[in-house]
């Protein structure tokens, strides 16, 4: 191909993306399928199950079963999450990360779906320690609404501390 006709070819292909992204927009008067009218109810009143929960709003970063993800820097659950209950502040650190404070869930769901991923019997396993306080609503609540201003700092704080305590930091992240 001549250059000329590479210039064209990519002035061509700039024109026309847009058109083709326009064309997947729902057009203004687009009305729902007859007996579908009723607008979809919002994650926080659906009454989803837990682990249904966690796939609509985590499992975008976390994946399904909590791998993570060392590419995109998103920290591995299973096996792992539950350590942060051994170490100070831990506990408030699992509500206060923006992924759990800034869902779409509310209290209740976010309280639940942490104690369904912290039970020994779930994502993180063994991690967890043996006796160990269920989080409330209430406690979901006053933490959420703390925003974390420094969080890379406060988490190499929590790592800190459990190397200390000579847990091995499996996060599944390459630093
Ligand atoms: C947009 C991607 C994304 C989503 C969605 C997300 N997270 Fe995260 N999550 C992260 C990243 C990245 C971190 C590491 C800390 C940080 O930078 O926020 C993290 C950290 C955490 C931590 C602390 C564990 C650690 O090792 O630092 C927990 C617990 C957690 N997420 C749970 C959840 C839960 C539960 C949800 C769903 C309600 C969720 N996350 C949604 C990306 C996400």
């Amino acid at each position: 191909m001549t250059a000329s006709k590479g210039l064209a070819a990519l002035l061509l292909a700039c024109v026309s993306l847009p058109c083709a992204q326009a064309r997947t927009l729902p057009v203004p008067d687009q009305r729902p399928t007859p007996g579908n009218e009723a607008p979809p109810l919002p994650i926080a009143r659906a009454a989803y199950s837990t682990p249904v929960n966690y796939l609509l709003q985590c499992a975008g970063c976390h994946l399904d079963r909590g791998q993570g993800s060392a590419q995109n820097d998103t920290p591995r659950l299973e096996g792992f999450v539950g350590n942060f209950l051994k170490v100070e502040g831990g506990r408030e650190f699992l509500v206060r990360v923006p992924g759990v404070s800034q869902s779409a869930l509310n209290d209740q769901q976010v309280a639940d779906l942490l104690n369904w991923l912290l039970d020994r019997d779930g994502m993180a396993g063994s991690s967890t320690p043996e006796h160990w306080q269920r989080y409330t609503a209430q406690e979901v609540g006053r933490l959420r609404s703390q925003s974390m201003l420094d969080l890379p700092k406060v988490r190499r704080g929590l790592i800190q501390a459990l190397r200390a305590q000579g847990i091995v930091i499996d996060d599944g992240l390459r630093h």
